[in-house]
């Protein structure tokens, strides 16, 4: 066969002369479900799903969280139920946040072996040896006034003290058999500070996922009517991020990888999808976690209640998302649901 001094097959060159376009599509490979399937870039399946458990002191108790439908706080028997429901549908972690009996200034409920955490903890491990246990380490469930650590002479977030404070809860919380703790206040210097407490504890196999990219955001409204941690007064501007700023990002992811962390995290998720996709780029061996917060959650519930989006393909398109932009792994409130249709 001879070919053309331009380099084509005789004929093929006079056809494209006449349809230019026909060279040029990528619609080839969008023809059928199975030639989709092969070129899909991006999978979202169970296993990178965290199921985030809200647990409460009370005993046999399921309530509802009015603003996150579907989601509830339970007791210790019941969210050990609930894991071995979600272990079964294939999610591998669950992030635990507790509902202490009581409140005080130290947060004290937040370190005590016999907490609402620990107890969960331990109960988990005993019905679903397997399930990766991350315990969120934080005051602000704790504090009587709300806010993510002590507070000093002027009221404002005691950074070093409330270091102290978190090194006690992540060694309570690696006694009682968790495998990761995640410190979500934004203290400097947590993850340094954790890290040593867990290895001089003799928990060097604990590990930390750091919150260390955590905007202080409205999107977590209907979480902080969930975990009862809301501030009684003023706001946690002083140490969460500012939303307008992705540079000052890659000083705080920076600061906790020197500091040890084994996994980082951008919270929240969707508007911040630019910084997911940065945190992936300026770290790319370390696993990235995307925290599809509460507020996320209630939007899409809200919308779907009404009939204006479909719930379904809406969830998976925005967690295909999260995970397209970097993310290795997603806590998401929608795990369970996720997990059935993913099945
Ligand atoms: C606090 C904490 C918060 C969330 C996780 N850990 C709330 C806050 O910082 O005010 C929010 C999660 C969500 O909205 O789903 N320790």
């Amino acid at each position: 066969m001879s070919i053309t001094r331009e380099g084509s097959l005789p004929g093929v060159r006079d056809a494209e002369a006449a349809q230019p376009a026909l060279r040029r599509r990528p619609r080839r490979l969008r023809r059928t479900a199975a030639i989709r399937a092969l070129v899909r870039e991006t999978q979202l399946t169970t296993e990178d799903l965290i199921l985030p458990l809200f647990v409460t002191h009370e005993s046999d108790a399921m309530r509802a969280i009015p603003s996150m439908p579907g989601i509830f706080q339970y007791s210790v028997e019941r969210a050990a139920s609930h894991a071995e429901e979600a272990a079964a549908l294939g999610v591998r972690a669950v992030l635990l946040f507790g509902i202490p009996a009581h409140k005080d200034a130290a947060g004290s409920g937040a370190f005590d072996p016999e907490g609402v955490v620990q107890r969960a903890v331990r109960r988990i491990r005993e019905r679903v040896p397997e399930l990766v246990i991350v315990a969120d380490a934080c005051l602000c469930e704790y504090t009587e006034h709300g806010h993510c650590g002590l507070l000093d002479d002027r009221l404002e977030v005691d950074n070093d003290a409330t270091l102290a404070i978190l090194e006690r809860v992540a060694v309570s919380q690696a006694e009682a058999g968790a495998d990761i703790i995640a410190p979500s206040g934004m203290m400097d210097g947590m993850v340094a500070a954790i890290r040593d407490a867990l290895d001089s504890a003799g928990y060097a196999d604990v590990a930390t996922l750091s919150y260390s990219t955590k905007y202080a955001s409205a999107f977590y409204g209907p979480f902080r009517d969930a975990a009862q941690g809301a501030p009684a007064f003023g706001d946690r501007r002083s140490h969460q991020m500012d939303p307008a700023n992705a540079r000052e990002a890659l000083r705080e992811n920076r600061l906790d990888v020197e500091e040890g962390a084994d996994l980082l995290m951008v919270k929240p998720a969707l508007a911040y999808l630019d910084v997911v996709r940065q945190t992936r780029e300026q770290f790319p061996e370390m696993p990235l976690v995307a925290y599809n917060v509460s507020g996320e959650y209630a939007m899409v519930k809200a919308a779907s209640a009404a009939g204006w989006l479909d719930e379904r393909s809406i969830v998976l398109e925005l967690l295909t998302g999260m995970k397209r932009a970097g993310a290795d792994m997603i806590i998401t409130y929608h795990a369970m649901e996720v997990a059935r249709w993913l099945t």
